[in-house]
């Protein structure tokens, strides 16, 4: 590895398995979607990488469009969600895939999912986030219709997760040891 990254606690998924993960989550997509009008939402920045891989393992017609949300400063969440950037793309009446990097708390995905059908008027909103910590809930009617991989409560960075902005383009998925940050 060329990058340092201090307090890293090791290589919890590789570039194969996050690649062997990410064509099966797109065979299934393509499958549940055929016939069906797909629009992808990713939430930025974090669902970048994820999102650009997911797009190209979909083998039917899908819309791309971005968002962005406040809600994370290092390694606390606070509970307002809010949009910092909009969206980029109409979504009323389409069949809506939110693209997230890790469903934590839930609050971002509550307050995103009520905010595509309530005010932007989709027909539908399912999740695929590439990593669920289902340990750290506290939305619990907030699920991952699709997911990459449930993980422990440990902190992540890689494959377009951050720390304090740093580490977004390592190719794998990592942890950081907390107690030698
Ligand atoms: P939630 O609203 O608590 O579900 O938070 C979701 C957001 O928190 C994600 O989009 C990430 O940006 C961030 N986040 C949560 N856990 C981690 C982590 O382990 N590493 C990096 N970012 C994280
Ligand atoms: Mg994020």
């Amino acid at each position: 590895m060329d990058q340092e990254i201090k307090a890293f606690g090791g290589v919890l998924y590789s570039e194969e398995q996050i690649a062997r993960r990410v064509a099966e989550l797109g065979d299934v997509i393509s499958r549940d979607y055929a016939g069906k009008e797909l629009m992808l939402v990713a939430v930025l920045k974090g669902s970048v990488v994820f999102l650009a891989d997911l797009m190209r393992s979909i083998k039917i017609p899908c819309g791309i469009g971005f968002i962005g949300t406040s809600s994370y400063s290092g390694i606390s969440t606070t509970k307002s969600v809010t949009i910092t950037i909009p969206l980029t793309q109409s979504v009323k009446g389409k069949n809506v895939i939110i693209v997230e990097d890790i469903l934590d708390t839930g609050y971002t995905l509550q307050t995103l999912k009520a905010y595509m059908l309530e005010d932007q008027g989709a027909k539908d909103v399912r999740i695929c986030t590439m990593l669920d910590k289902p340990g750290r809930r506290e939305v619990p009617e907030i699920k991952a219709d699709y997911y990459g991989f449930a993980i422990p409560n440990e902190f992540v960075i890689g494959y377009g997760l951050d720390y304090n902005e740093m580490y977004r383009n390592l190719p794998f998925i990592g942890t950081l040891d907390e107690s030698k940050l």
